[in-house]
């Protein structure tokens, strides 16, 4: 489904981005064009955002081991 019709950007690029690291609406700006024209799309692009983040949850902390 088409989130920004502006730059044509779907909700699943959105995840797609989100999955490669992205995290808040000034990256997704930057890599997609995702509210930079009209600004419509900024609060449901920043809901998927945020969906796609919390699933992928933290990362884990390495501690690495004595040798
Ligand atoms: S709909 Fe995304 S900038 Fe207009």
């Amino acid at each position: 489904m088409y989130i920004c019709l502006c730059k044509s950007v779907t909700d699943k690029q959105i995840r797609r981005a989100a999955a490669k690291g992205v995290d808040n609406l000034y990256e997704l700006r930057e890599s997609l064009g995702v509210a930079s024209g009209c600004g419509t799309c900024a609060s449901a692009a920043q809901e998927i955002l945020a969906e796609t983040t919390s699933k992928r949850g933290r990362p884990s902390l390495y501690v690495p081991s004595p040798v």
